[in-house]
């Protein structure tokens, strides 16, 4: 397997938030962000805790940042060593991704020079591990501040209302209580063998342990430190967790060796080869990097947030994208991930009937932006007007509806791919009568048609908002319908008991013929005589218009495209893909002819203002056989975290940090694209369509609970 080490010599004040970013590490349980050892809140560090979420006045929930325990002051003969170009000789920081290590060096220019390694446990999922390396050139007093640096980066915050800090001897400890009432607590233990004088002090939400050495020229210092963190959704007692878990944990280098050997077995199961690219291959293996960083490996019920581990924005919530995009993944290289993804959903239930409830409809309307229990963190006001400041009302929340329809469509890839029937019965199928009530009841029906309609909804385009019949929504509805029915009767066939019993409690017998009836006369989206699909009524009527045209409109590179007074909201340009979408999921329905004519038509009409756009249209591209059209946008989504730039801002909120969805969706146009992979009920085929200049692709994965090895050479199994 070929090496995957991503470098940089940058310490450039405006690449600090990117290289947070791409230089993340992260074991499902927490992400640390990329950022370096004397960086606090102001440069972004954080150690961003997955499934746990706070509100601090009437500011969004968000998720929280625990107390951060890779925090180092480096001192020599009393000077600061600081990371400004007039006292760094050299620097580089380094992600050695196939070992899921963090690496920086830098040498200073009196000579000194210091290496940290850290990583965070991919087994033990509770521990930060860190190694500090002090080489001098000359006689030198040598102090390092090793703190647990409790001033934690809060967008919406400060989410810790009391913040205590201490040292025991053996160990130092910062423990945070939030707003909610929950606490997480970070203990280290710092070893060294060198002769040194050590001090503890609290400092501003800080607990710094300090070593001060006398150092000889040409002296090398080691200190390591294990980190543990636990919260109050994980033991009653956070604190004594956290300090018997560091107490009791094996030494640096063996930590190390088993944090390296569980990456070893995960890359095994997940690397991708593509013979004939490198570049592609180690931008969508850094992509698999991602997406192993962030699975919750640890967990029976939890999901991936938009950003993943990168941070609080889009407040650590779940979107779509887990299931529409990042699933795929999971569901070929880890199922029991994709499974826990699933649980998730199937766990947040009563949040999407109490949701469906509020806003008056029957069944489960899942969250558009989830927390924990399914609670919705979407604003109403989910954008800020860049030239009156003042919230925009968004209707994310109330219209996004094709939210529930992605909940349906990952219960059945996981029953398709894995073969593996059991989520049906642990939920499953609960969600997909829920789902298809939730259908029933937004339908509307003109007194004098027998068609049903979808109206004032926003499709995967959010830059037109309230539309009526937005084509993929109404073929999502379609396929909820649908399976509603058909897993209904699966049930009843195959396990009558546990279907009487669903019956019982949810009593919807004799609605499937309600459903059955509804995805026969639900709209279909009108289409023109060449096959081109209107995304949704009107929409053709629409300023037709180039993308760089509407941008050309902007009065500020930050302002909303959408909305009421948006640049786009009139014209046809929209913010990703849609139509395309649609075409993508539900291909067994659209022959070539049909998502040809919508490629071209849709393609120049699509800003890509989200990451989740470009890697399906590279899948469409390669439906129709231009794999190498398909070429460029499957590198802009394996390099999404790779490369600067991506969108920043929505309106005055701050949207930056990893994409997933994009790493996911890079994942998929390489199986689903490139390798026409395709699987029926009992075998699997592939269908290779290689870009110019890629001799073979090869992977493997899991599919009906096998592994197999899948590759462009070998078409059939
Ligand atoms: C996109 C949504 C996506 C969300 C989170 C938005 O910009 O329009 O489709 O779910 O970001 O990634």
């Amino acid at each position: 397997m070929k090496e995957l080490v991503i470098t940089t010599n940058s310490y450039d004040e405006k690449d600090i938030p990117d290289l947070g970013n791409r230089f993340l590490t992260g074991n499902g349980y927490m992400g640390v962000r990329g950022t370096l050892e004397e960086y606090g809140k102001q440069q972004l560090a954080a150690v961003n805790l997955s499934g746990i979420f706070d509100r601090y006045g009437d500011g969004w929930r968000e998720p929280l940042n625990a107390p951060n325990p890779f925090s180092l002051q480096l001192l020599v003969n009393g000077k600061e060593e600081t990371l400004c170009p007039d006292n760094v000789k050299s620097h580089e920081q380094l992600l050695d991704a196939r070992r899921g290590l963090h690496l920086r060096t830098t040498e200073y220019m009196d000579g000194t020079s210091m290496i940290v390694e850290r990583f965070a446990h991919m087994e033990q999922v509770h521990l930060l591990c860190m190694n500090v390396v002090i080489k001098t050139k000359k006689d030198a007093h040598v102090r390092l501040n090793a703190a647990i640096d409790g001033d934690v980066w809060d967008i919406h915050g400060p989410h810790y209302r009391d913040m205590s800090c201490k040292e025991n001897g053996d160990a130092a400890m910062v423990v945070g209580c939030t707003n909610e009432g929950d606490s997480v607590a970070v203990c280290a233990a710092y070893h060294t063998d060198a002769h040194c004088e050590r001090q503890s002090m609290t400092e501003n939400r800080k607990q710094i342990t300090a070593f001060q050495f006398e150092c000889k020229a040409g002296d090398m210092i080691a200190i390591s430190m294990t980190a543990s963190v636990f919260t109050s959704q994980d033991a009653q007692d956070p604190l004594l967790c956290a300090q018997k878990f560091v107490l009791e944990s094996p030494s640096y280098p063996l930590l190390r060796k088993s944090h390296i050997q569980t990456w070893a077995s995960l890359w095994d199961k997940a690397n991708v080869e593509i013979e004939g690219d490198a570049e592609a291959e180690r931008a969508l293996n850094y992509s698999i990097y991602h997406l192993l960083c962030i699975a919750p490996r640890h967990a029976s019920s939890l999901s991936i947030p938009a950003r993943g581990l990168s941070g609080q924005t889009y407040k650590g919530a779940i979107f779509w994208d887990t299931e529409m995009f990042m699933l795929d993944f999971y569901l070929a290289v880890l199922p029991d991930v994709a499974k826990t993804l699933l649980r998730y959903r199937i766990d947040t239930l009563d949040g999407a009937r109490e949701k469906a409830r509020q806003y008056g409809y029957e069944g489960a309307f899942y969250a558009w932006e989830s927390q924990e229990g399914g609670y919705d963190a979407c604003s109403d006001y989910n954008v800020t007007d860049v030239f009156t400041g003042r919230p925009m009302r968004t209707y994310f929340r109330d219209k996004q509806v094709h939210i529930t329809s992605a909940v349906v469509y990952g219960l059945y890839k996981y029953a398709r791919w894995t073969g593996d029937e059991s989520l049906w019965l642990e939920g499953g199928a609960e969600i997909l009568i829920e789902a298809a009530r939730f259908y029933y009841s937004y339908l509307v029906k003109s007194l004098k048609s027998d068609v049903y309609e979808l109206w004032d909804v926003i499709g995967p385009d959010e830059y037109h908002e309230r539309v009526n019949n937005n084509a993929y929504t109404n073929e999502m509805a379609r396929f909820a319908f649908l399976q509603a029915v058909e897993i209904s009767q699966w049930l009843k066939a195959e396990h009558s008991d546990e279907f009487d019993a669903l019956n019982q409690k949810l009593n919807f017998e004799d609605e499937l013929i309600l459903f059955s009836q509804a995805a026969e006369q639900l709209k279909q989206p009108t289409q023109t005589d060449t096959g081109i699909i209107e995304q949704f009524d009107g929409y053709f009527k629409l300023e037709d218009t180039a993308v760089d045209a509407v941008r050309s409109r902007l009065k500020d590179p930050r302002e909303y495209w959408g909305g009421a007074y948006g640049v786009a909201s009139d014209s046809q340009i929209i913010k990703q893909a849609d139509v395309i979408t649609m075409l993508f999921m539900l291909r067994d329905q659209y022959d070539a002819n049909i998502v040809r004519a919508n490629y071209d038509y849709y393609l120049p009409r699509t800003e890509h203002g989200s990451s989740l756009s470009a890697c399906m249209y590279a899948l469409s591209a390669c439906m129709i056989g231009r794999p190498n059209d398909a070429y460029p946008l499957f590198l802009k989504s394996a390099q999404a975290d790779l490369v600067s730039g991506g969108k920043q801002w929505a309106g005055l909120v701050y949207i930056g940090g990893t994409h997933p969805a994009a790493a996911g969706g890079a994942y998929m146009t390489m199986l689903w694209g490139f390798l026409g992979f395709d699987y029926s009920r009992d075998a699997w085929s592939v269908a290779p369509k290689l870009p110019k200049g890629w001799k073979e692709i090869s992977c493997k994965i899991m599919w009906h609970g096998k592994p197999m090895k899948l590759s462009s050479k070998t078409t059939k199994g």
